[in-house]
């Protein structure tokens, strides 16, 4: 299976980059397709945690040509400081960059972190991704390839700084060291520091950048294995996520055509990461959301550590949610599961499941689109009974042995999940290192 996605099917968060890690091992090539450095990920890789946010999770294997397809919105301060972060661990990654991303500008972050502070309520990461991926469908944006062009990356900021500078005004925004009034009567020395600043990107990016639809359909014709990269989830989609509160991107497993430039004729398997329970971080509905204060919400934060990588935020927790998951099944065209973080839910006397929604009195398995339904809609439950919390040799036997080794209402969880489905769960995730995995097309 040369071609394979990785998608997350809840609201981001599902350890995406654990088991694209685990892909990556045999892979030679791990590309992202959308988003930025708002994407969390947490790789183990011997005993060492590296916290990604913009790089691919193949970066901790040496074999690995890892890509930044054109689908991401790239912010080259950040970039150029999270490889150097890994490099300073020992790492070198090979990383090409396509030179079509967008690039986010202090204005964008700028941009963002106002809308949040008027009370936009959708708790963005504010490293200003809406306004650059705004930018970009406005036909106004920088692209990566514009930061080795110091005369034509002027032109553009000349352009563009101007109208955002009026729009952070108008939101009643700052710029971090700057006279917001001043800059607005006179702009000009405003957009030569940042083209100065961004053209020194430049130059230390080039190296890096290139054509990375000509790369990837190069390994393509070389038959390499491939594994796309999706970053957030289903629900953070800015199509079929629970808009308005979802992010600006793609990141359905659609997102990974476009992102990268890789049609949707050579995907041979779409892997679709789901937690045994669900998560979200910010603003926006969640209709199996429990307290975080006590019981099973207080269990699942703390037991899972369910605190955001990139901002540190605490995530709201729930219940396994399948009216989401059917729909991520369907849009995604998932071909295979991984069900992540099965072992926090050990130590609870009973697991619940939703599988239907009831809205005004009306139970309907059909997600609504509009946030006011949601925002009403109770959840219907199964409940299956409760494991106890698994020690350190029974995740070793499991992980050795698979999921028969699991207590019996381990496993009946996983089987019911998977039945709900209708998509093999192929690995299980019992604890936080790549090897705490039961791998289901070796131990069945
Ligand atoms: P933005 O992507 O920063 O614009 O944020 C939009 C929404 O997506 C907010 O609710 C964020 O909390 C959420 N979000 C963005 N990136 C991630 C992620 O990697 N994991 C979980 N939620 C995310």
């Amino acid at each position: 299976m040369p071609v394979s996605v990785v998608v997350g099917a809840q609201w981001g968060d599902e350890g995406k980059g654990k088991v694209t890690d685990f892909l990556a091992e045999n892979a030679d090539v791990v590309a992202r397709y959308q988003g930025g450095n708002n994407a969390g990920h947490t790789v183990i890789a011997n005993g060492v945690e590296h916290k990604l946010k913009l790089l691919p999770s193949g970066v901790i294997h040496d074999h690995v040509q890892n890509v930044l397809g054109n689908g991401l919105v790239v912010d080259p301060g950040a970039f150029l400081d999270e490889l150097k972060g890994l490099r300073a661990k020992g790492l070198n990654p090979k990383i090409a960059v396509s030179d079509r991303a967008a690039v986010i500008l202090p204005i964008h972050r700028a941009l963002d972190g106002a809308s949040e502070d008027a009370g936009a309520g959708i708790g963005t990461t504010r490293r200003g991704i809406g306004p650059a991926y705004t930018d970009k469908a406005a036909r106004m944006g920088v692209r990566v390839g514009d930061l080795l062009d110091p005369a034509a990356l002027r032109e553009r900021l000349a352009a563009l700084i101007p109208e955002r500078l009026a729009l952070l005004k108008a939101r009643r925004g700052a710029l971090p060291g700057h006279d917001l009034d001043a800059l607005l009567r006179d702009p000009t020395p405003y957009v030569a520091e940042i083209a100065k600043e961004y053209a020194g990107y430049g130059e230390a990016m080039k190296p890096l950048v290139t054509d990375t639809v000509a790369l990837l359909h190069e390994k393509l014709e070389a038959n390499a294995e491939i594994v796309l990269e999706g970053a957030q989830g289903t629900f953070l989609d800015i199509d079929h996520g629970t808009y308005p509160f979802v992010t600006s991107s793609n990141t359905t497993s659609g997102g990974a055509c476009t992102g990268t430039g890789i049609p949707p004729t050579v995907i041979d398997s779409v892997f679709g990461i789901v937690k045994a329970y669900t998560t979200r971080v910010g603003g926006g509905p969640f209709v199996t959301e429990l307290s975080h204060e006590e019981g099973v919400g207080k269990h699942l934060t703390e037991v899972g550590h369910e605190f955001g990588t990139v901002t540190g935020r605490r995530r709201r927790t729930g219940w396994l949610d399948l009216v989401l998951l059917r729909r991520a099944v369907q849009v995604n065209g998932m071909t295979s599961i991984a069900l992540t973080k099965l072992d926090v839910l050990g130590g609870l006397p009973e697991i619940k499941v939703c599988v239907a929604y009831d809205v005004n009195g009306t139970q309907t398995t059909r997600l609504p689109a509009r946030t006011e339904d949601l925002a009403i809609a109770k959840p219907v439950y199964e409940t299956f009974g409760g494991f106890d919390t698994l020690g350190k040799s029974a995740i070793v036997k499991a992980s050795r042995e698979g999921l028969g080794a699991l207590p019996t209402e381990a496993r009946r969880y996983v089987e019911a999940v998977e039945d709900a489905l209708d998509v093999p769960i192929e690995l299980v995730g019992i604890g936080p290192g790549r090897e705490q995995t039961i791998d289901r097309r070796v131990h069945g």
